[in-house]
């Protein structure tokens, strides 16, 4: 079906319906567009912003003509702009009046005002503060164009997406290539001293290696920190740092901030480590979408707890959302997800490494010999 429409002057248009699916497939962020009446608030969603100037700065939104925000920005000529981060999805219902039973849309939303006096997001990813300067009649809607009198970006975080009706963030595509490093087998073997060399010598060989000590911080104890930036730690490198407890739900502007001051400062590898198993899949989602944006171009990895067998889960999602460095322990036997597991999942979903995971196995099942016990690891008798 073409979608085209007899007009009565002989020229052809193409129908509601099909423009409608037309332009749903075109992806955009999401704004909350403000403006004032009376010196009170008012703002709804809009995802039709657009940049359009950079000298003088300028920028445009299009509004449905009837709606109450189209009028009061008729009548007060200002407007701001909040470009909202990918975890305000319900900032951006609520202000698309899809929360019927919600009365003041700014409920539990901080906002400021700068120049003009609309409302500005504190936890937006940008603002912008605007008085209009042109207004151009765009069929049922109007083209506000607004001279941006200030503007800031006080978060940096991921976007908030719109696309087909649906909200959601960018999906990364999985990396070409990951490392899996091994970093529990030798205090795993304390018990065990003859064996531990003759394993991480083998696992080495295999192509699994165990990288320099490396210092921990930990975003509860800022002196942690500052203690490493100021290079009082005895680790041998300070290239690469581990990040502890690092999926706290409570902690995850501290994570996004300590790794933001780390990348600064010159560190190109950061390990997020689940220290006390509060990871899932959501948590580890939203916690390396906003860690990427602030890491570049140092590099994320991750040490996952394989509590429940959720390990696999979380692993995917970090080697969906940027990770590309993988702390594990052969066997999984410190309760960290296991080596052979990771390599495992590299492999099914075609993620390139360096390991030779049939040899891999082979020395996992020389450790369970070793240890007489069971492995946590599920992927150990996997062979091929
Ligand atoms: C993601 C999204 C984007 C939207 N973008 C626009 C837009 O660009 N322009 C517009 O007029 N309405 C847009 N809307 C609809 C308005 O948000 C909605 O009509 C709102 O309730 C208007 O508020 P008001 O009646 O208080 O002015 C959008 C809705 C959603 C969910």
């Amino acid at each position: 079906m073409t979608g085209l429409r007899n007009r009565d002057e002989g020229q052809v248009t193409v129908d509601k319906d099909t423009f409608r699916a037309a332009l749903g497939q075109w992806p955009s962020g999401v704004t909350v567009v403000t403006t004032l009446v009376d010196g009170k608030w008012h703002g709804m969603t809009a995802s039709s912003f657009s940049s359009v100037s950079a000298e003088p700065p300028l920028v445009s939104v299009c509004l449905l003509k009837g709606i109450y925000t189209h009028d009061l920005i008729a009548d007060s000529k200002v407007f701001g702009i909040n470009i909202l981060a990918a975890d305000q999805t319900e900032v951006g219902k609520v202000f698309a009046g899809m929360r019927p039973d919600v009365d003041d849309r700014f409920d539990g939303v901080a906002a400021h005002t700068e120049q003009t006096g609309v409302p500005l997001f504190d936890h937006a990813l940008a603002w912008l503060d605007c008085r209009v300067v042109h207004e151009y009649d765009g069929g049922d809607h109007t083209i506000f164009v607004g001279e941006v009198l200030a503007a800031a970006t006080p978060r940096i975080a991921a976007p908030l997406l719109y696309h087909s009706r649906s909200w959601g963030q960018f999906a990364d595509q999985l990396p070409e290539t990951a490392i899996v490093h091994e970093t529990g087998l030798v205090s795993a073997l304390a018990g065990h001293p003859d064996d531990a060399p003759g394993l991480t010598s083998a696992l080495a060989v295999a192509g699994v290696s165990s990288p320099p000590v490396a210092p921990t911080i930990d975003t509860r104890d800022p002196r942690t920190i500052a203690a490493l930036l100021e290079g009082q730690t005895s680790a041998t490198s300070r290239e690469r740092v581990l990040v502890l407890h690092a999926f706290d739900p409570a902690a995850h502007d501290a994570v996004v901030e300590a790794v933001g001051q780390l990348a600064a400062n010159g560190v190109t590898e950061v390990v997020l480590d689940d220290t006390s198993g509060d990871a899932n899949p959501l948590i580890v989602r939203q916690r390396l979408a906003d860690v990427s944006v602030r890491i570049r171009p140092a590099t994320t990895g991750v040490r996952l707890r394989d509590h429940a067998g959720i390990g696999m889960a979380n692993a995917l999602a970090a080697l969906k959302s940027g990770a590309t460095v993988f702390d594990t322990t052969l066997g999984g036997v410190d309760g960290v997800v296991a080596t052979e597991d990771v390599l495992y999942l590299f492999d099914v979903l075609q993620v390139g490494h360096s390991a030779d995971r049939p040899a891999v196995v082979q020395v996992a099942r020389h450790l369970r010999a070793t240890l007489g016990v069971p492995l946590p690891s599920h992927t150990h008798d996997i062979d091929g």
